[in-house]
């Protein structure tokens, strides 16, 4: 049965074969020390959401218990290597935000970088409902996501790339994520930038 997610399940069945690649440069001078920060808030019971080529799992806490989730089997099957060389065990899902396969109140924390820009405005909620279902009571949920600058020349920078950016990943700086979370019942507890004014994290209490 054809569904909702399937156009961004093909696109990263193509994009498995460069995202490591074209992120590369910003992986190492940008996102590497943000990924870092933001995995020592966290414990528990963790599904990282959208986990793509397993970018996060260097930053896994040791003592905790990860679950790697993504609608593309391609983008987590990379994910799976990556762990393995990590030296732990992988524990991978394919599933779709829009109905997640877990439990009710399975997680102590949902981590997910970089999905919200990718999944489309009217899908977010639906997707947030199913992160709040899954996590246990007062769970969080930690999404960090592209926004436009409020600088004119660096919007007007963003705005160039984002015909590129939509077309290799399927992102858009322009999700209304935050709302959306509240429209899912979560209580937003930070929205703060993390690099400029364009890379935002939003942490969410179910
Ligand atoms: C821009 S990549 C981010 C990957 C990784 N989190 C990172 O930080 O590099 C977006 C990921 O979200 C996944 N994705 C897109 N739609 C999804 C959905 N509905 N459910 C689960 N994962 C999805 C894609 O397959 C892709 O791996």
């Amino acid at each position: 049965m054809k569904s909702e997610t399937d156009f961004l399940r093909r696109l990263y069945q193509r994009a498995s074969l460069y995202y490591d690649l074209i992120d590369w440069p910003l992986e190492q001078f940008r996102y590497k020390t943000i990924r870092r920060k933001l995995w020592k808030d966290v414990g528990g019971r963790i599904l990282d959401l959208g986990a793509g080529t397993g970018r996060n799992a260097p930053f896994y806490p040791a003592d905790s218990d990860v679950v790697t989730a993504d609608l593309s089997p391609e983008m987590l099957e990379r994910a799976r290597r990556r762990i393995r060389a990590l030296g732990r065990a992988p524990q991978i899902v394919v599933t779709d935000a829009l109905g997640l396969d877990f439990k009710d109140g399975e997680f102590d924390v949902c981590v997910s970088t970089f999905l919200f820009c990718v999944l489309p405005d009217e899908l977010q909620e639906r997707a947030l409902r199913e992160v709040r279902r899954v996590l246990k009571p007062g769970g969080k949920v930690y999404l960090l996501e592209y926004v436009y600058s409020q600088n004119s020349i660096r919007r007007l920078w963003m705005r160039m790339f984002a015909p590129l950016v939509a077309r290799l990943y399927g992102a858009r700086f322009d999700r209304r994520t935050g709302e959306h979370m509240e429209a899912a019942g979560f209580k937003m507890l930070e929205r703060r930038f993390v690099h400029s004014d364009i890379l935002l994290l939003l942490v969410g209490q179910s």
